[in-house]
């Protein structure tokens, strides 16, 4: 004879969990399905560019530090080129050959044994470069607009420079390189991708009214200035599926010379299209640009959103208990604390992060911040 019903404490427990679910408003460490992947809680890395990896191939070291982050729900890596063209700071690593691939690997494989969930960030800087980055080749843009400021190279700061403006027949090629870059961070066992469409590299210097001032069907009007971001990520959906690709947004950030006074309409317009395509997640970086950008972002983007910018517990606490926030991502408090997740989970107090040594060295200030004992 067949058991039509469960045992009476099976339905208890079950009654239980539902009612939990029901009363609790959803934390940080509630669990939630990302596109493909099931995270056990809503904490993410944000990604952080960390210029230790000389010669582009992700190393044991990088693995390490990756790893010791893996109790995030998401770790997003730093930014990652995923053309030689678009290579804009010293010792950032690639994504465009075998051995990075091979590099990946490792990455991918130490964060998968401790359990944790990576995505690799897709920057092509555009014309945030610099010559001595593209083997003496001028870095490319929409349009001519040198970005005012200098760059750390190998021989020191150096100006910018002014950029090539792209032909339009090369364009469909660069788009092309993210969804190339995301087969090959599948291929080498990373979960998916982050189209890094904020902070003024090359998709939003297309976005951007101040550097683009093309005339052709990549300039002009807010469809056409979209139109690269959006190929960008239609490159990577098509190579590796919606639920692997996500896409980060600065909406009204100013860095890197970005200047647009009509940033809401941008960003509304450019929410609006993502949420047709299904994605993994947006990944918004507030800067707090005098509007409200995670409302104008909830109220565009009916998908899965992360929000970053200055975070701590209380505040990404009310903002997932809101429903403004899916998952709030963490940079600075990431870097300087490799068991975030358990610190946040105790009310633990956290290590300080140590500015000197963010941008380019070794293991100090890398892999060696402390755990919490025990
Ligand atoms: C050392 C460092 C490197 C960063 N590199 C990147 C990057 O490669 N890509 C990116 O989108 N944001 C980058 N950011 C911005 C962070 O992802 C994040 O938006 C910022 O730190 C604000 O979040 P927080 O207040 O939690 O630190 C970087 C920030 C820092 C501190």
């Amino acid at each position: 004879m067949g058991q039509p019903f469960a045992p009476i404490s099976r339905c208890k427990r079950a009654a239980s969990a539902a009612l939990v679910t029901e009363i609790l408003p959803m934390s940080l460490f509630s669990p939630i399905r990302l596109g493909a992947l099931d995270l056990p809680n809503r904490i993410v890395m944000a990604p952080m560019t960390r210029n230790r990896t000389p010669g582009q191939v992700p190393n044991a070291l990088n693995a390490e530090y990756y790893a010791q982050r893996a109790s995030a729900g998401l770790i997003v890596t730093e930014g990652v080129t995923p053309d030689a063209s678009g290579r804009g700071y010293i010792d950032i690593p690639g994504l465009y050959n075998a051995a990075q691939v091979q590099g990946w690997r490792q990455v991918a494989e130490a964060v998968h044994a401790k359990g944790g969930h990576i995505f690799v960030q897709l920057m092509h800087t555009g014309r945030i470069s610099h010559p001595d980055f593209l083997d003496g080749a001028q870095p490319v843009a929409p349009s001519a607009i040198a970005a005012p400021g200098e760059i750390y190279t190998h021989a020191g700061m150096k100006p910018h420079g002014t950029p090539r403006a792209l032909e339009a027949a090369e364009i469909p090629a660069l788009i092309a390189t993210y969804g190339r870059a995301a087969t090959l961070a599948r291929e080498a066992g990373l979960d998916g991708v982050e189209v890094h469409g904020a902070n003024g590299y090359l998709p939003s210097q297309f976005l951007a009214p101040n550097v683009n001032q093309r005339q052709d069907e990549w300039g002009g009007s807010l469809e056409n200035r979209a139109r690269f971001l959006l190929g960008a990520v239609d490159s990577a959906v098509a190579a590796i599926g919606a639920d692997r690709v996500g896409v980060r947004l600065s909406p009204g950030g100013v860095f890197n010379d970005i200047q647009d006074p009509e940033a809401p309409a941008t960003f509304a317009y450019v929410a609006g299209e993502l949420a047709k395509r299904n994605l993994a997640y947006l990944h918004v970086f507030n800067t707090n640009p005098g509007f409200d950008v995670a409302a104008l972002m909830r109220a565009n983007y009916k998908g899965t959103l992360i929000l970053n910018g200055g975070y701590d517990r209380a505040r990404a606490e009310a903002d997932i208990a809101s429903g403004l926030a899916d998952l709030v991502a963490f940079g600075v408090p990431f870097l300087a604390n490799p068991d975030l997740p358990a610190r946040l989970a105790q009310g633990a107090a956290l290590n300080a992060p140590d500015q000197g040594t963010f941008y380019g060295g070794g293991a100090k200030g890398y892999t060696d911040y402390p755990v919490l004992a025990g």
